[in-house]
């Protein structure tokens, strides 16, 4: 059976959105420095992750191999030192003759590969759909899982077929997590290509909360938070709308080179506790009135976590009314707003304010016994 190795979302770091191909040995030790140092280790974060273009070619054997300019050390050199970190460390493939960036890909390899990677200390693997022709995705990524589950290490597998095979039928079964969509840019609205702003993605999740649960989960994208292509304000609500969607949080910045709002942002450690909630029940958006929404995620112990968003570009008083979380009117409550760290004891009925353009408000609501 498939590995419990996600209990809750993964949090980690990934080279795609920031560095693309230009990956080397130097810039990944730099980012598990970063990751130790910054507070992102502490907040929960783990894996380090190698995207595409960490390969070059095969041996004559067949050996999947480094570039050997960019790394000349090896992979193995590597892990060992992500690892000294107290960090996890990942690699990237494709199901595939080529990955997307043209390097070689696992097809027809993934036994060879998958022993490679547990030689190496790898614990978490990217598998990516370009070049596959005409195979099948759930064929495909049961045949990596199994090569990952022979290979004697535990390892997550993040599937990546961008939710082109109704991945949240065989996901569950066969990786930990699985994407949902083609990929995110930089960007609070807006579409090129297979790419999708941030609101874009976040409303192509709304029919799919019933699938994710603890070891198997909607992946809809990694995070843009501190990139520079959206306001503060903005990646609040990306990094608060990913946590309702028990999205694995994914840094996808530089984190070497981080100013205090992106740390803020990405270590707001309950905005973290909503994400990784032992419970694992993917949050829904209960209302929509043109550019005003209202998502609800039910936590463990009977608690909730709610966001209030506005989309529109003025400031809008909004409201998280009780029935919408099922509970009674009178029912008291404690609310914490989780970017303000305001806690008001005693609610009953509703609990609202103002919403700032493109901004969340996000509360823990504590029903009193
Ligand atoms: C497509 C994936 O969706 C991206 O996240 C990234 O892994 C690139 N391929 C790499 O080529």
């Amino acid at each position: 059976a498939k590995p419990n190795l996600a209990p809750t979302p993964p949090m980690g770091w990934n080279s795609w959105n920031k560095f693309a191909c230009n990956v080397s040995e130097q810039l990944i030790r730099q980012q598990a420095d970063a990751m130790a140092a910054s507070g992102m280790k502490d907040a929960g974060y783990q894996y380090i992750v190698i995207d595409d273009c960490w390969q070059k070619s095969r041996d004559a054997d067949g050996n999947i191999q480094a570039d050997p300019e960019r790394f000349p050390s090896g992979i193995k050199a590597l892990a060992d030192y992500v690892h000294s970190k107290g960090l996890k460390f990942g690699l990237y493939s494709d199901a595939g003759s080529l990955t997307c960036g043209g390097r070689p890909g696992s097809a027809g390899h993934e036994f060879q590969d998958a022993r490679q990677y547990a030689k190496w200390g790898v614990d978490y693997l990217k598998y990516d759909w370009c070049h596959t022709g005409t195979r099948n995705a759930e064929a495909a990524y049961t045949i990596m899982a199994k090569a990952l589950r022979e290979s004697g290490r535990d390892i997550v597998l993040s599937i990546c077929e961008w939710g082109t095979a109704n991945p949240e039928r065989w996901g569950p079964t066969t990786g930990h997590l699985w994407r949902t969509t083609g990929d995110i840019y930089d960007a609070w609205e807006g579409q090129k290509d297979w790419s999708h702003g941030m609101t874009n993605i976040l409303d192509m999740q709304v029919e799919r909360a019933a699938h994710a649960g603890p070891n198997g989960w909607n992946d809809p994208d990694m995070l843009e938070v501190g990139n520079g292509g959206m306001t503060t304000t903005e990646y609040e609500s990306h990094f608060s709308l990913w946590a309702m969607l028990a999205a694995p949080l994914i840094a996808g910045n530089d984190l070497s080179r981080m100013d205090a709002d992106t740390v803020r942002i990405l270590t707001n450690k309950d905005v973290i506790a909503v994400d990784q909630d032992p419970l694992g029940k993917q949050g829904r958006r209960m209302l929509k009135e043109g550019d005003l929404e209202v998502w609800v995620r039910p936590l463990q112990g009977g608690e909730f976590a709610a966001v209030l968003f506005n989309r529109g570009k003025t400031p809008a008083d909004m409201k998280l009314k009780w029935d919408r979380l099922g509970l009674a009117t009178e029912q008291k409550a404690d609310v914490k707003d989780l970017w303000s760290k305001k806690v008001t004891k005693g609610v009953s009925g509703s609990y609202g304010g103002k919403v700032a353009p493109h901004g969340v408000i996000m509360v823990r609501v504590t029903p009193q016994r």
